[in-house]
C-alpha cells in the first residue's frame, strides 16, 4: 500500500478522528512485528482483547525468522563450519509441499477475521496451520469486490482459475526479499510464464491495443485495484489489488478509454 503518500488512520478508526486511547492488542502484533511477549492484562482490546504485552520484548518488523523459522542453531552450525555449503537446521522452501509453502504466508495473509487458537509467533514453515488458527474463510465464497486491507489474498487467489489449473504459489509472483512495489511490467512478465497475448485473439483486443500496452498491463485488467474503505485519506482510500485473477469487463473499458484518450 502506501499509495496515498500521507499519514493515514489504521483500519478500525474513523478516517477523520485521532484516537490515541485505542488499544493495540497482541493480535495486531502477531502479524505486524516479529515478537511481543504476552502479558496478562484486562484490556478492552479490538482484536484478541484482554491481552497486553511487555514493551521491552518487542522485535519490530517482519524478520527472517518469521518466514524461515527459528535459526539460531542454523547460524551456529554454518558459522562453525564455513566449508559446509548445504543448509542445516533450517527448513528450505523447496522442501515444503505446495500447501505448506502457501501457509508460510497464510499465517498473516488470510485476513484478520480468523479465530486465533494460539499466538502466531510460534508458527514455523511446515507446521500445521490449523493448530494456530481456525481459517474463517476456507469454504466461504469470496467476495472479490469487498476486498480491503486484511483482505485474504490466499482465499482470493485460491478462487482464481490460475490457482485451480496450475501449481501457482505466492512466490510465483512475489520475491519477498525484494521490493517490487508498482512494477507493473515485471508482474506482467510473471503472468507470461504461463500465458501470452494470443489469449486475446478471439476478443480482438490484439487489434485494439498495441502489443506493448496489452503485454504490460495484465494486472490493470485482470487484477484490478479497488479503493479501501478502511484506510481513507480525505476523499480517497488506499488502492488495494484483488488476488481474484479474472476477466473484469469494466476494467478493460477503462484501459481502452485511457489509451484512446492519449491518442
Ligand atoms: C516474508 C517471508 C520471508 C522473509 C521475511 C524472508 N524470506 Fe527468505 N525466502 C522466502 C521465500 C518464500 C523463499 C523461497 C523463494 C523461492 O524459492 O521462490 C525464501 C528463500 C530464501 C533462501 C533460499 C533457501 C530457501 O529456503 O529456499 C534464503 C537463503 C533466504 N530466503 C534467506 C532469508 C534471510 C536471510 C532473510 C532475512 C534477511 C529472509 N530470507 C527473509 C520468504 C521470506
Ligand atoms: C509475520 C507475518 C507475515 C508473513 C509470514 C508474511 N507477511 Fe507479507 N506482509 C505482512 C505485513 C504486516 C505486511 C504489510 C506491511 C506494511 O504495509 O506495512 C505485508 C506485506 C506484504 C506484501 C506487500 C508489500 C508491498 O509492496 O506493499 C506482499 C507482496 C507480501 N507481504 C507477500 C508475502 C508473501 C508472499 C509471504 C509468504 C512467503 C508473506 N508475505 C509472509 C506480514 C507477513
Ligand atoms: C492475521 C494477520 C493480521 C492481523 C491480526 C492484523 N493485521 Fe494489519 N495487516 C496484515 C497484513 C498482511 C497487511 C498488509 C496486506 C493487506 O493489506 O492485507 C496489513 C495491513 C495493515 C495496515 C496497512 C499498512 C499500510 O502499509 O498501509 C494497517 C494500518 C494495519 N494492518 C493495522 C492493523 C491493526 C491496527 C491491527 C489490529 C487491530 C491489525 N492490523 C491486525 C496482517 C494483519
Ligand atoms: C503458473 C501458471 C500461471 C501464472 C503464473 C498465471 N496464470 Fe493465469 N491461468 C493459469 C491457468 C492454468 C488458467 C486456467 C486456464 C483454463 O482454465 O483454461 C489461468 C487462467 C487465467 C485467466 C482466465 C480467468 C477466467 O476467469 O476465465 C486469466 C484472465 C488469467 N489467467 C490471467 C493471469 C494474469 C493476469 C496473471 C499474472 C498476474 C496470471 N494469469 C498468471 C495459469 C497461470
Ligand atoms: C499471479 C501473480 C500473483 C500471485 C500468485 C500472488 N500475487 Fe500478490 N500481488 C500481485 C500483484 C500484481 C500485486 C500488486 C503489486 C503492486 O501493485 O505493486 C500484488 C500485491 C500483493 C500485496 C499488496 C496488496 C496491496 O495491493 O496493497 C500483498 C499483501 C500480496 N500481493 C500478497 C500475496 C500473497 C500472500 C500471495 C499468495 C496467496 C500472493 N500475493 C500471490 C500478484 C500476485
Ligand atoms: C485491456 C485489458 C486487458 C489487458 C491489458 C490484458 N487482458 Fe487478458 N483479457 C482481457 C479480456 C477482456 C479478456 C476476455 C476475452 C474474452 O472474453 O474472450 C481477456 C482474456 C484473458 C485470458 C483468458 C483467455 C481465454 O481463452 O479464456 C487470459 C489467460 C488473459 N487474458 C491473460 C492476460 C495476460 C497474461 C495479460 C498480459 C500479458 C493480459 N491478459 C492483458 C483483457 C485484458
Amino acid at each position: 500500500m502506501g499509495n496515498t503518500h500521507s499519514w493515514i488512520n489504521s483500519p478500525g478508526y474513523a478516517p477523520n478522528r485521532i484516537a490515541f486511547e485505542r488499544i493495540i492488542g497482541t493480535q495486531c502484533l502477531d502479524c505486524h512485528v516479529s515478537f511481543a511477549k504476552q502479558e496478562p492484562a484486562d484490556l478492552p482490546g479490538y482484536y484478541g482483547g484482554g491481552e497486553g504485552f511487555e514493551k521491552t520484548s518487542l522485535v519490530y518488523s517482519i524478520d527472517c525468522e518469521r518466514c524461515h523459522g527459528p535459526a539460531a542453531e542454523h547460524v551456529k552450525f554454518q558459522t562453525e563450519n564455513p566449508g559446509e555449503k548445504a543448509a542445516r537446521y533450517i527448513t528450505t522452501y523447496k522442501s515444503l509441499n505446495r500447501a505448506q509453502q502457501i501457509n508460510m504466508c497464510a499465517i498473516c495473509h488470510s485476513g484478520a477475521n480468523n479465530h486465533m487458537l494460539k499466538p502466531a509467533f510460534g508458527f514455523k514453515p511446515g507446521d500445521t496451520i490449523t493448530n494456530y488458527m481456525r481459517l474463517f474463510s476456507s469454504n466461504a465464497p469470496v467476495n472479490y469486490k469487498a476486498i480491503d486491507v486484511h483482505g485474504n489474498q490466499i482465499g482470493l487467489l485460491q478462487s482464481s482459475k490460475c490457482f485451480i489449473g496450475s501449481n501457482i504459489t505466492c512466490s510465483t509472483c512475489h520475491d519477498t526479499h525484494v521490493n517490487d512495489r508498482d512494477k507493473v511490467v515485471l508482474y506482467a512478465a510473471r503472468c507470461m510464464a504461463c500465458h501470452n497475448r494470443d489469449a486475446h485473439n478471439e476478443c480482438k483486443l490484439t487489434n485494439q491495443l498495441s502489443a506493448a500496452v496489452l503485454t504490460n498491463n495484465c494486472i490493470s485488467c485482470h487484477m484490478p485495484a479497488f479503493s479501501s474503505k478502511l484506510i481513507v485519506a480525505g476523499q480517497s482510500g488506499a488502492l488495494i489489488r484483488t488476488h481474484h485473477i479474472a476477466i473484469y469487463p469494466e476494467e478493460t473499458q477503462k484501459v481502452l478509454a485511457m489509451v484512446s484518450g492519449k491518442k
